[in-house]
């Protein structure tokens, strides 16, 4: 019987390792011949470790197992099939959380093992490489312009425009760059993509390398991910062994080179231009745009930034056609967004979804509600520095614009919940802390204005001249979101002012910290 214990950090976090031990050591007792397959996380990560058995009728699901449930599934009959464990989750592919799901880009996790090259072909992969070798570099990026799809980083630009830029800029040598510093709380899609799908990365890369001219790809990977890192060197090493990547890909006379550079934990390494400035080996300074990457970006080459998530979203673009993509989707944003289900929920997790599925429907049917079973009170979606929803909010359809429009932003997909519990005004005053700790300090209204809109945020809290320092605090976001050089100084105040706006009461309260 054929058996699956995932390898990735939720699961091993969870104790998949010690459960993978237990299953093999309990199986020879029992002298029951099993093959145990260390696959990646489906990313449902409230079932883990999730423990699949392979049936003729698919793969059953068991979870979130203990090491110490384990000797009961083997008593119940699990390898049989014939269990009704208390931990049967039924079919995998049944489980509503999944079901309801539009997988495109995240097809694969959870299926295959993440570091066999055979399980990825057999599963489409490299199907999106032999379509892109075989088209001119512009038919490969009009291909990725009919898509529509749009930056997964956050900011949503075109990537068929971005790519286009790349191509058409004059120049010996270009450069692809992952950026995977992923560093945006309660956000995990991209280092899910690098762990148990890491041949999609490499895919994608290559695409946009015969794409825009580049010979050269680097993964700007986050050093707080040490399995993705392990994951990605040897995927890269077993696909030049292979032939998909290196001097000769599969014999075209085409090549690709990928390596992996490690950040070194600064946030704003995230934004692109710091993040090249880091690759270069200097300090993680944002700089100025104009000129943009695309025309002068690493060692001051045309260079394509891109998320990991635009990357990963590629495959499928050249295999299936940029329509088939395009079909999914609302207004201007096109295909499918990874967003990831975290904080007070009881059931995080990954949710691939077409844009245009509203808040409410993600926290409640797939989130389930709060972990704490209490009132859901805010929700906090694109990370640190997007702004808090109240519940008025949460019809609003993820779509990039209906988000603009209420002063939103969904960014790469993270959505953190929090239970009336919380206090908006410690989340406010976090922004700024947040900003003052991680700002890089070129520009001004950024470097200051944070520090400021600290103490102001004290003040306030404190009972200070209250009035006055919330019309101060109010100014202060202005100047923040009008003169910062980047989106960190420029987007901190989104939260801030999502507090005045829909939480003012909380922002009353004592100061935090004893400051
Ligand atoms: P941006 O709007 O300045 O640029 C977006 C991208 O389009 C950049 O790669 C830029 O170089 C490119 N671009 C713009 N005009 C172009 C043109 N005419 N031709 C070719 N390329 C062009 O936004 P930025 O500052 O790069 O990103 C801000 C976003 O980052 C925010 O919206 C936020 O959601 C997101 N973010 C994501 C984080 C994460 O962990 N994924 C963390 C923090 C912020
Ligand atoms: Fe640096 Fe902040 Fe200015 Fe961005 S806004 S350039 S992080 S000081």
């Amino acid at each position: 019987t054929r058996l699956y214990v995932p390898y990735e950090t939720t699961a091993l976090a969870m104790g998949a390792d010690e459960v993978a031990t237990r299953i093999v050591r309990e199986a020879k007792v029992r002298g029951a011949s099993i093959e145990l397959v260390r696959n990646g996380s489906r990313g449902l990560a409230w079932l883990e470790p999730l423990v699949e058995v392979e049936t003729p009728a698919g793969r059953v699901a068991y979870g979130p197992v203990e090491p110490d449930d384990v000797a009961a599934l083997f008593d119940s009959g699990f390898l049989e099939s014939r269990t009704q464990h208390a931990l049967s989750r039924g079919a995998t592919e049944e489980i509503p959380y999944l079901k309801k799901q539009q997988r495109l880009t995240f097809a694969r996790i959870g299926i295959t093992d993440p570091l066999s090259i055979e399980d990825y072909k057999t599963h489409d992969g490299f199907r999106g490489l032999e379509k892109a070798l075989r088209l001119a570099p512009q038919a490969i990026v009009d291909e990725v312009t009919a898509s529509g799809l749009r930056g997964r980083g956050g900011a949503a630009f075109p990537t068929g425009i971005k790519w286009q830029t790349v191509l058409d800029a004059p120049a010996d040598r270009k450069y692809i760059v992952c950026n995977a510093d992923e560093g945006d709380s309660g956000t995990f899609a991209d280092r899910l993509v690098m762990e148990c799908d890491p041949y999609l990365l490499i895919e994608g890369m290559t695409i946009a390398g015969l794409a825009v001219g580049a010979t050269q790809g680097y993964i700007y990977l986050r050093s707080e991910y040490p399995l993705a890192h392990q994951l990605m060197n040897e995927a890269i090493a077993r696909a030049e062994a292979a032939g998909y990547l290196g001097e000769n890909l599969l014999d075209s006379g085409r090549r690709f080179n990928l390596e992996v550079r490690l950040g070194a934990g600064a946030y704003i390494c995230g934004e692109e231009t710091s993040l090249l400035e880091s690759l270069e080996g200097k300090r993680g300074l944002v700089r100025a745009k104009p000129p943009l990457p695309a025309i002068e970006g690493l060692f001051g080459q045309p260079t394509v930034v891109n998320n990991v998530l635009s990357l990963a979203a590629v495959p499928y673009i050249l295999d299936k056609g940029g329509q088939a993509y395009a079909d999914y989707g609302m207004g201007r944003s096109r295909g499918t967004l990874a967003l990831q289900l975290a904080g007070n929920v009881q059931r995080g997790g990954l949710v691939e979804l077409a844009f245009g599925a509203t808040l409410r429907e993600l926290m409640e049917d797939f989130g389930d509600g709060t972990f704490s079973g209490r009132p859901l009170r805010a929700v906090q979606v694109g990370g640190p520095l997007g702004a808090y929803l109240p519940k008025s909010q949460w019809d609003t359809p993820m779509d990039y614009e209906a988000f603009a429009a209420i002063g939103a932003v969904l960014g790469h997909g993270g959505v953190v919940m929090f239970d009336d519990t919380v206090d908006m005004g410690e989340q406010a005053r976090f922004a700024m802390e947040f900003c003052a700790i991680e700002s890089c300090g070129k520009c001004t209204p950024c470097r200051i204005g944070a520090t400021r809109g600290l103490e102001t945020i004290d003040r306030i809290r404190a009972d200070d001249r209250r009035d006055a320092n919330l019309a101060l605090l109010g100014e202060l976001c202005e100047t923040m979101v009008d003169g910062s050089l980047c989106a960190m100084g420029g987007m901190t105040p989104f939260p801030v002012q999502s507090v005045l706006e829909h939480f003012p009461d909380d922002l009353q309260g004592t100061t935090a910290g004893g400051r």
